[in-house]
C-alpha cells in the first residue's frame, strides 16, 4: 500500500530537510574585494526579493556596503535606477570613492603594473598621506594579501594561501583589473557616502521608492564574529531595528542566527527565515533573513521560521513551543 505523509497546516513552521546552500560559482563575481562576510551567496535571494517589489524601487540604499556585491549587482542587472552605498571604514571608503570619482581605469592599470612581492606590498602600504586613489590601491593590496581579506587591526599576511602560494594566492591582477574596468559602466549611478549607515537609513526612511539591503557587523549580544573581521563593529543594534520599523519602503536584513537578534526581530514585529550558506571553512550554517513580509520566501524549501521560545506564568514550567509538523505533539 502506498504511504502518504501527512501535510502540515503550517509548512512555514516546519524544520524541513536542510537544503543545499547557493553555489557561489554560479553568481557573477563583480566586486573587486574578497570581502569577509561578503554576500555573494545571497545574490539569488536578493534578486527574488527586489523583483517582487511593486512598483519597482528607484533607489537601493546599502548602509553597510563593505565589498558592495549587492549594490553593484542591482545596478548591473538594472534592478534599480540608483544605489546609495554607505561605508564607515576609510580604507574601504577610499575604493568606492575612487570608483565614483572616475579612477577605475587608473586603478586597473596600477594593479596590472604592480609586481607583487611581500616587500613591495609592505613598501606600498606603509606610505602615508597618499591620495584617495592611492589609498584605494593600498586597500586592494591589503585585502588581497591579508589573511581572509581582513583589514581590521591585528590582521596579517596570508601564510600558505591557496596551494601554498602564500600572499600571491589571491592576487589575480587581470581579474581584479577587469572588475574595476567594468565598474566604470555603473559608477555614475552610485552615490557613495563615508559615514554612519544608521543616519543614512533615517534620511531615506520616509521615501516609498527606496528599499534597503542591510548587512550589519554581526555583533549583537556581544558576539565576537564581527569584531574580528571589521575595524568598525560597534553599532546600536536596537536602534537599527527601530529605524527599520520606521522605513516606508521595504527592507531586507541579514544577521547571524543569534537569540538576541531573534528577540529584537520579534519585538519589532518583523518576520524571519533561516537560509543556509557555506562559511569560509566550507561548513554549512544558517543565517537569518529579517524583513516586513517574507512570504515570497515560502517557496524556498530551505527556509523555516525559527522556533519560538517563551515563558509561561511563574508557577508553571517554561515551555519551548514547537510547531506540529506531523512529528511532535504540541505540549500544552
Ligand atoms: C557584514 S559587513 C558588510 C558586507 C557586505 N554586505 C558585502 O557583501 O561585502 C558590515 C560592514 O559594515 C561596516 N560598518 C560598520 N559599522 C558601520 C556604520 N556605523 N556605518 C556604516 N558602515 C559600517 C563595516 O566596516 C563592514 O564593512
Amino acid at each position: 500500500m502506498k504511504a502518504f505523509r501527512q501535510q502540515s497546516l503550517f509548512p512555514e513552521l516546519c524544520d524541513t530537510k536542510a537544503p543545499k546552500p547557493v553555489n557561489v560559482a554560479s553568481v557573477p563575481q563583480r566586486s573587486p574585494f574578497r570581502y569577509p562576510g561578503g554576500k555573494t551567496w545571497f545574490v539569488p535571494t536578493f534578486r527574488d526579493w527586489i523583483k517582487n517589489q511593486y512598483p519597482k524601487p528607484e533607489i537601493l540604499v546599502e548602509p553597510f556596503a563593505g565589498g558592495g556585491i549587492i549594490s553593484i549587482t542591482a545596478l548591473f542587472e538594472e534592478l534599480v535606477a540608483r544605489v546609495v552605498m554607505v561605508e564607515i571604514d576609510e580604507d574601504i571608503a577610499a575604493v568606492w570613492q575612487s570608483v565614483v570619482d572616475g579612477h577605475t581605469a587608473w586603478l586597473a592599470k596600477r594593479i596590472l603594473d604592480f609586481d607583487l612581492t611581500k616587500e613591495a606590498v609592505i613598501q606600498e602600504i606603509s606610505k602615508n598621506n597618499v591620495s584617495v586613489k592611492e589609498k584605494a590601491f593600498q586597500t586592494i593590496l591589503k585585502n588581497r594579501t591579508f589573511h581572509g581579506g581582513i583589514l581590521a587591526d591585528g590582521s596579517g599576511f596570508l601564510k600558505h594561501g591557496e596551494n601554498g602560494k602564500g600572499i600571491l594566492s589571491r592576487w589575480y591582477p587581470t581579474t581584479i583589473a577587469k572588475r574595476f574596468e567594468n565598474l566604470k559602466f555603473i559608477a555614475d549611478r552610485i552615490t557613495f557616502r563615508q559615514e554612519d549607515g544608521l543616519g543614512v537609513i533615517k534620511e531615506y526612511s520616509q521615501r516609498n521608492d527606496v528599499v534597503f539591503f542591510i548587512d550589519p557587523p554581526y555583533t549583537a549580544g556581544g558576539k565576537k564574529a564581527g569584531k574580528r573581521l571589521y575595524r568598525h563593529f560597534n553599532i546600536d543594534h536596537e536602534r537599527l531595528f527601530t529605524l527599520c520599523q520606521s522605513v516606508k519602503g521595504d527592507f531586507l536584513m541579514t544577521y547571524d542566527n543569534a537569540e538576541e537578534v531573534k528577540a529584537m526581530a520579534r519585538k519589532h514585529g518583523f518576520q524571519m527565515r533561516l537560509i543556509p550558506m557555506k562559511n569560509t571553512h566550507h561548513a554549512t550554517m544558517e543565517e537569518l533573513v529579517i524583513g516586513k513580509n517574507l512570504s515570497w520566501m515560502d517557496s524556498y524549501p530551505s527556509v523555516h521560521e525559527p522556533l519560538a521560545e517563551y515563558k509561561v506564568a511563574s508557577n508553571q514550567k517554561e515551555v519551548p513551543t514547537t510547531a506540529s509538523c506531523g512529528r511532535k505533539k504540541p505540549r500544552r
